[in-house]
């Protein structure tokens, strides 16, 4: 479905079981959603996002979520609302980034994995003739429709959702929807990774590399660690699982991670990885590290085709 195509079909399907928000994976776009409108009003934000306070009201599971720092009681010491907002918002700004020099560089079409409810389609300014395709699962998408219908709002480039799982083969379904694999394109990957199962993140990184034409690039999220359940008790995790009953690390896939980075540069592709502490030093804010910290494994991947 393009923006441009109207109301489109108004199904209840943003229940978690069966691909929505309220449950489940489609859980944590809410909450990534959720620490966007943190950051947007803050005074020194480094991402603003106007959209995502809306979808934190508009469904049930975060209708009484916070939306600024100022509603939460302990503030920036709350590990959740205060620290794990502050990353959400630091890879915000720093993806942002990312997309815009490909743009500038030339590129037209963009993939966003595992959209949810990423609003860079409305919010960043791209050069005339962008297409920014969105794939996720279909209840997450249906969710995200209704609300920005609600708000009017008018995408800065062409937006075309497409709802896949991303564990079974899409690419039909973005070629089917107008992506060129001819053309040069951007890819994100932002907190998608490691929700997948190993082979399914194996497959995805094939298929990425299978429709990028020479000249794409991809950016994506991984985690370094052997064993994620070694945080268990760190006070991110902790503190999302006790105060809005999200369990990340049942969520992940906790099997054994490809390396991503590494099968990209037997393609043809240049990568670069880059802990979020660089990208804290850099912008004079984010987190730092700290013990038992979640974070810790967390890696920023850059990667450009240079030969097709
Ligand atoms: C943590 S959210 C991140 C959303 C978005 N990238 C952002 O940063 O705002 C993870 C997203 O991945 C999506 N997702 C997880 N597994 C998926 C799958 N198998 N197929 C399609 N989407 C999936 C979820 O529905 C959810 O929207």
């Amino acid at each position: 479905m393009t923006e441009t195509a109207g109301g489109g079909p108004e199904r209840r399907t943003d229940r978690g079981a069966d691909g929505g928000v309220d449950g489940g994976v489609g859980l944590t776009a809410l909450l990534v959603a959720a620490a966007r409108a943190i950051e947007t009003h803050r005074h020194d934000s480094l991402a603003r996002d106007v959209h995502a306070e809306h979808f934190v009201r508009a469904a049930p599971a975060s209708a009484d979520w916070p939306v600024r720092i100022q509603q939460v009681p302990d503030g920036d010491g709350n590990p959740l609302w205060g620290r794990f907002a502050r990353y959400f918002g630091l890879r915000t700004r720093v993806l942002d980034d990312f997309l815009l020099r490909s743009a500038r560089a030339g590129v037209r079409q963009v993939v966003l994995l595992g959209a949810g409810l990423d609003t860079r389609a409305f919010r960043l300014d791209w050069p005339p003739g962008c297409v920014v395709f969105e794939i996720d699962r279909a209840g997450v998408l249906a969710f995200k429709h209704r609300v920005l219908a609600g708000l009017s709002a008018a995408p800065g480039a062409t937006r075309v959702a497409v709802p896949a799982d991303l564990r079974s083969d899409w690419a039909a379904a973005l070629t089917g929807a107008g992506f060129d694999p001819a053309a040069p394109s951007a890819w994100l990957a932002e907190g998608l990774l490691f929700y997948l199962p190993g082979p399914a993140e194996t497959a995805l990184v094939e298929t990425v590399d299978r429709l990028s034409a020479e000249g794409s690039a991809l950016a994506f999220e991984a985690k370094l660690e052997k064993d994620l359940l070694a945080y268990r008790d760190s006070a991110i995790y902790t503190a999302t699982r006790e105060q809005i009953g999200i369990d990340l690390l049942r969520l992940f896939d906790l099997g054994p991670r490809p390396d991503s980075a590494g099968a990209l540069t037997e393609r043809g592709w240049s990568a670069s990885m880059r802990t979020p502490f660089d990208f804290t030093l850099r912008h004079g804010r984010g987190p730092l590290p700290e013990p038992n910290d979640a974070l810790e494994g967390n890696r920023w991947v850059f990667a450009h085709k240079v030969r097709a």
